[in-house]
């Protein structure tokens, strides 16, 4: 396990925000005029790879013509990109809060700043996207609204930076594979380019956050927070694909979404995406025995 007593001193962190304020300087885009949002979108073309698509496999998926997969892995990144600007807002709440406790003269807190108008431009992105595609809402379901409400009034710090990094990772995962396949939709890779290069910097902004408060953090306080972050890991994911999805494929969205839940390859994908961020959670000890089958039960975690 990785010793964090040392995490994070008040130089290393100047010089850490110091180092992605230079990095924003270089490499931030605005997604408006960045992508070209008025060529057409092609309908035959699929925007995850057909494996990383929750039915794929299925007998419901093998009913669907090319078409119809197609469209519903445009739905599902629509879906994604919608669960996305949900915990956009929620991060962006957390982090002005963050710098509203801090003294704007650091570069820590104006890196903060810099990655709330990162994250507004991501959510307008998104937004954008979900429109372009048809996809018909944005609003997460009432489960997410609930958990957003809940990180409002807990008002978490480090249980902020353990999310971002989880969902940011998963993200991360999902969308480099998109950036490789060259055969999947231009615009949706285009979106996945501008928010892996702008992610990776909030994810370095993150982690030594996290490593310090959490090397900080009483035993009684960290098992309390083992558990609330396996909670939200595994609501977040369930937020990725909305049963309005399947809804929308005319498919019964119950028997979809246990069609999804019982799917080998849908759980590689959770389990393959999550891998980065449960290695690090791991390293630290958030994620230990106690709360392991969590994660295997969220397929966040590999059975074994
Ligand atoms: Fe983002
Ligand atoms: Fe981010």
């Amino acid at each position: 396990m990785r010793d964090a007593s040392t995490a994070a001193r008040p130089q290393d962190r100047e010089q850490n925000a110091e180092r992605l304020l230079r990095a924003s300087a270089k490499h931030s885009y605005d997604p408006l005029t960045a992508i070209d949002w008025d060529a057409p979108v092609d309908p035959e073309q699929f925007a995850l790879p057909a494996h990383r698509v929750s039915l794929h496999g299925t007998p419901m998926w093998h009913a669907l013509g090319p078409r119809q997969r197609a469209r519903l892995s445009v739905d599902q990144f629509a879906s994604a990109t919608s669960a996305g600007i949900w915990f956009e807002l929620i991060l962006m709440e957390g982090l002005v809060r963050h710098v509203y406790a801090s003294d704007l003269t650091t570069r820590h807190a104006q890196y903060a700043l810099t990655e709330v108008a990162d994250e507004c431009r991501h959510s307008t992105m998104f937004a954008r996207y979900i429109s372009t595609v048809g996809y018909p809402s944005a609003r997460p379901s009432r489960r997410a609204q609930r958990l957003g409400r809940l990180h409002f009034l807990l008002n978490d710090t480090a249980m902020t930076f353990a999310g971002a990094i989880f969902v940011e990772e998963f993200a991360d995962a999902m969308q480099r594979e998109m950036i490789r396949d060259e055969g999947l939709q231009p615009l949706a890779r285009a979106v996945a380019r501008i928010h892996v290069i702008e992610e990776a910097r909030h994810i370095g902004y993150a982690k030594p956050e996290l490593e310090r408060r959490w090397a900080r953090m009483s035993a009684p306080r960290r098992a309390v927070f083992r558990r609330a972050l396996a909670v939200l890991a595994q609501q977040s994911v369930a937020e990725i694909v909305h049963p309005r999805v399947y809804a929308r494929a005319g498919l019964d969205p119950v028997a979809a979404q246990r069609a999804a839940h019982l799917n080998p390859y849908w759980r590689d994908a959770r389990v393959d995406w999550a891998r980065k961020a449960v290695g690090f959670f791991t390293e630290l000890g958030i994620i230990d025995r106690s709360v392991e089958p969590m994660w295997r039960r969220a397929a966040l975690l590999a059975p074994r």
